[in-house]
């Protein structure tokens, strides 16, 4: 059981780079798995077939200056009607596990009656899957509640959790045959900050009350899910996937910096794992949100569902960032972005708020090369966050790691031979890969590594303008091509091992 105590924030140093493995063959274990990963709303298309309803995020794609470009996820990749030829895509990649997810509004159009139409897809593509000697790996949200939930009050609505157990049930009853691994969200701090506190994410609210209201409800939901998951099946292997970050102190002897790297790391990374892997919320935040009226939502035995033990913490790591407790002199990061505009590149889209409940938390740019999201490249912040995670919350409980998404966007040129030579990507994947070595050999129990992405897709708020894909996509024809990252994820995917 859950050990119920908080571990206190102690900000860690840049390790020294490079690492231990970041030159030379680097070797894996035999069993640990090598896959990619997507999600529906990302790659389906088909928004109006097999009498799938409307989620959170069709409707906010329609808000004028909501999505870059005014795109949505209507076509997509059509992975609805191609994922005969993605799965075939996967086998000749060599990967042994594929994440996706399942729209909830297709499997249930009003968010509470079973759509078989929309079962019978998922059930097609897990056979696909199993036929290719692909593991499934079945995530059940990220991030498209159906709208009629949403209209019932969304995740700030305790009702919301109940709901999603109901649904995790229906899925499992129609899967649970043939998926082992099942996760029930991705990503929770999203769904809660950057759907209603930001706004830049559907719902679109911007309320920092309903976004904590909402990250207990998520927090709910997972636990009732998991408990009615556990109940159909003892042996699945059952987890949940955070994303974190590594805040670090813009200047570890300011204590307006080390306060804003404690609550940046609280409300990101502690405000999640310690009441799934420890059974309780981190002290310093409950007192920093109090004012939303936080501890109002939970109720006696929330946290004895939140905390039962899960099998695998699914880990989605980009990037870790430096935060100051005031704004720099310039108003600008040093990359020409005014300080306040977040991770996220500065595409001007609707007017939006920051995600973070809590003030005086500002970026501070510490001269890392970039992506094409404006996102740092820190590959050492990989090794830290699970050891950190090793140390203080899955070792304790047994619990394995999987970094569940890991990848970058760039600009990628297609050559005129149609190749694409993305470099910039395949350094990105092959230091992070040496990263999470690193950890391996520090003790950390990390079993496997799914790529983000499979294939170029809709990136949420920034539409198609970032691709994150080993795979690109053109959105003309629809046409895969394997990138220059591909092929070499493939060799490292068959070997085990990254080539020195
Ligand atoms: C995390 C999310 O889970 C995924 O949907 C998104 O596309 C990637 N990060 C990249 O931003």
């Amino acid at each position: 059981t859950a050990p119920r105590t908080a571990v206190a924030f102690v900000p860690s140093a840049p390790l020294a780079s490079p690492g231990p493995n970041a030159t030379g063959p680097v070797h894996f274990p035999a069993e640990f798995r090598w896959g990619s990963a997507t999600a529906a709303y990302q790659v389906e298309g088909a928004a109006a077939e097999g009498g799938r309803g409307e989620s959170i995020w069709d409707v906010f794609c329609r808000v004028p200056g909501a999505v870059h470009n005014g795109d949505d996820g209507a076509v997509a990749c059509d992975h609805y009607h191609r994922y005969q030829e993605d799965v075939a895509l996967m086998r000749d990649l060599n990967l042994d596990t594929y994440r996706f997810s399942t729209s909830w509004a297709r499997v249930m159009p009003d968010g509470r009656t079973v759509n078989p139409a929309g079962l019978d897809f998922y059930s097609r593509l897990v056979d696909e899957l199993l036929g290719a000697g692909v593991a499934p790996w079945l995530t059940l949200y990220h991030w498209d509640l159906p709208q009629a939930l949403e209209d019932a009050g969304g995740w700030p609505s305790r009702e919301t959790a109940y709901r999603f157990a109901d649904y995790a049930a229906a899925m499992h009853d129609a899967l649970g045959d043939r998926v082992d691994v099942w996760t029930t969200l991705n990503e929770p701090w999203c769904s809660a900050f950057l759907g209603y506190t930001g706004g830049e994410h559907a719902p679109g609210r911007q309320s920092p009350v309903d976004g904590v209201a909402a990250a207990h409800h998520l927090l709910l939901g997972h636990g009732l899910a998991l408990d009615a998951l556990r109940s159909r099946a003892p042996e699945a292997t059952l987890g949940i996937t955070l994303n974190f970050t590594v805040a670090d102190p813009a200047d570890p002897a300011d204590p307006a910096d080390l306060e804003a790297a404690r609550k940046e790391d609280g409300i990101f990374n502690r405000m999640f794992v310690e009441p799934i892997m420890r059974g309780v919320y981190p002290p310093d935040i409950v007192e920093d949100i109090a004012h939303l009226g936080f501890a109002d939502h939970i109720c006696e035995g929330d946290l004895d569902l939140i905390s039962a033990p899960i099998d695998v913490l699914g880990v989605n790591y980009y990037n870790g960032g430096a935060v100051a407790g005031t704004p720099e002199q310039n108003l600008e990061d040093g990359f020409g972005r005014p300080d306040g505009v977040r991770e996220e590149t500065a595409e001007p889209v609707r007017q939006t708020r920051s995600p973070n409940p809590l003030p005086d938390i500002h970026p501070r740019s510490r001269g890392l090369p970039r992506t094409d999201m404006g996102w740092e490249v820190q590959p050492e912040g990989l090794t830290r966050l699970l050891t950190r995670l090793q140390r203080d919350y899955t070792g304790p409980r047994g619990t394995a790691l999987v970094v569940t998404e890991n990848g970058a966007a760039y600009p990628d040129v297609v050559g005129p031979d149609g190749q694409i030579e993305d470099t910039d990507r395949l350094h990105y994947i092959d230091q992070h890969l040496r990263a999470v070595k690193d950890a391996m050999d520090a003790g950390a129990d990390v079993r496997g590594y799914l790529v983000w992405s499979l294939m170029d897709n809709f990136e949420w708020a920034l539409g198609y303008s970032k691709r994150f894909g080993v795979v690109r996509v053109d959105y003309e024809t629809q046409q895969r091509t394997v990138k220059a990252s591909g092929s070499w994820y493939a060799q490292v995917a068959a070997s085990g091992t990254v080539p020195g």
